[in-house]
């Protein structure tokens, strides 16, 4: 009936997250309250890398993609897992930098660096950039030449395969923001461009196909499209690119009836669709490099609230409303995102209604999810929204000045702050 394998009810009928009494642990560290458990962090870093090494044989790596949670404390435990990480702004990289993260394993996102992350990077040299357009390719080899250095790079190509949930779609993927495009030919010539530039070393080709993917189908046609792009390469310019780095999107459980595919079943299917193309097109294959976020941390999170009003309007809806909201999950207000959610001190309880939670932010979208089916609730009961591991914390913000909650591992039975609660001074700490 859970989400996540590190959520359990205890002989108390109270959720228990890594072992531990969730409402102790919301009465302990108060509400609201972001909780990760820290060994289904490890165990999903740990499905990716049995995949590397058992299907691919340890030609590939796993990258853990920041942006879906990113604080020092995780940088050092994928650090610890000995994942590569994936940053995608200056902000990310001067905090996996703080954690100690090894550089050379850091690769650098975005899609419109500034002279300033592309120098920060350098000075720190960061094991890859992955170069998003052509302006930026020149930007960075006259920083690297000027610097002194080479810099290692991925280019950032839109394969035309596209992937939301359980379907994909090949399109001509020329209308994104991100990468150079396969379809005009400005892929090609891209490589050209880097193949000429002294400072640069093409390193690899990198693509990401969407999020919450599902199946393995979308990853199998991208790998297929990637290699084509490899073997024309070589055929065109006789270089063998050594790297395939297919990005993120991982799909994960949300709602107890989904059944996304496991990750080392990922890796497999992405392994061997990499070594049919290889083989079909008579190329070696090159060293497999994934990124995934919301897979890593999303399954290991809930949010604990407290439960403030609850709002029956006669023939309408029933509004239940937390101590948090939109500020620090705007997923549901962003994309209609849905959550499991239930009462943490009566996790087995059965429904008797369908609540609408909402926030207290002053927007009346402000909602983390309608029609969710509750035991009738208290005043002062704590609500818990589970998988909010992946872009919640990450995605905070502090409008109406709300300080953002703290975050809090468990693990080995006990729990420790990862991220202390904001304060009002914090909030107007910048203000002049
Ligand atoms: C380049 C890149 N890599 C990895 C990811 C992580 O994706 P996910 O959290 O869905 O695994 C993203 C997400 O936007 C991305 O843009």
């Amino acid at each position: 009936m859970f989400v996540s394998d590190c959520l359990g009810v205890n002989g108390a009928g109270r959720l228990t997250i890594g072992g531990l009494d969730a409402v102790e642990l919301g009465s302990r560290y108060a509400t609201p309250l972001y909780v990760m458990d820290e060994d289904e962090i490890r165990a999903n870093c740990r499905a990716f890398l049995r995949g590397m090494k058992i299907h691919r044989e340890g030609r590939g790596a796993v990258a853990y993609a920041s942006k879906a949670f990113c604080c020092k404390r995780m940088c050092r435990i994928a650090a610890e897992e000995g994942l590569w990480l994936d940053v995608a702004s200056g902000g990310e990289l001067h905090t996996a930098l703080e954690a100690g993260f090894p550089s050379g394993r850091i690769i650098f996102h975005g899609n419109n660096k500034t002279a300033a992350d592309l120098t920060l990077a350098l000075e720190a040299e960061v094991g890859r950039i992955v170069v998003d357009n052509i302006f930026e390719l020149g930007l960075l080899d006259h920083l690297a030449k000027a610097a002194g250095k080479t810099a290692c790079i991925q280019l950032r190509i839109k394969p035309g395969v596209e992937a939301h949930t359980h379907e994909y779609i090949r399109t001509g993927g020329v209308d994104s923001k991100f990468g150079f495009s396969l379809e005009s030919g400005e892929a090609m010539k891209a490589v050209v461009k880097a193949l000429g530039r002294q400072s640069l070393c093409l390193k690899g080709l990198h693509c990401h196909i969407g999020s919450q993917i599902f199946g393995t189908e979308a990853f199998r046609a991208a790998a297929s499209v990637m290699t084509e792009l490899f073997a024309r390469v070589k055929r065109e310019t006789g270089y063998a690119i050594p790297e395939l780095n297919l990005g993120g999107g991982f799909g994960i459980r949300y709602l107890p009836e989904q059944e996304p595919a496991g990750y080392e079943s990922c890796i497999e299917a992405i392994s061997r669709a990499i070594a049919e193309s290889c083989r079909a097109l008579n190329i070696s294959e090159p060293f497999l490099m994934v990124e995934p976020g919301r897979s890593i941390v999303g399954p290991a999170g809930i949010t604990l609230y407290t439960i403030g009003a609850v709002k029956e309007i006669p023939g309408v809806r029933t509004y239940l409303t937390v101590d948090g909201g939109m500020a620090d999950n705007p997923r549901y207000a962003l994309y209609k995102s849905e959550y499991h959610m239930l009462l943490a001190a009566r996790a087995l309880a059965p429904p008797t209604g369908a609540y609408t939670v909402a926030g207290r932010c002053c927007e009346s979208g402000d909602l983390l999810g309608v029609n969710i089916a509750l035991p009738r609730p208290a005043v002062g009961e704590m609500l818990a929204v589970l998988a909010t591991g992946a872009y919640n914390y990450s995605m905070a913000s502090n409008y109406n000045r709300l300080p953002r909650p703290a975050v809090v591992m468990v693990g080995g039975g006990g729990s420790y702050l990862a991220v202390r609660r904001e304060s009002f001074e914090d909030v107007a700490r910048f203000d002049v």
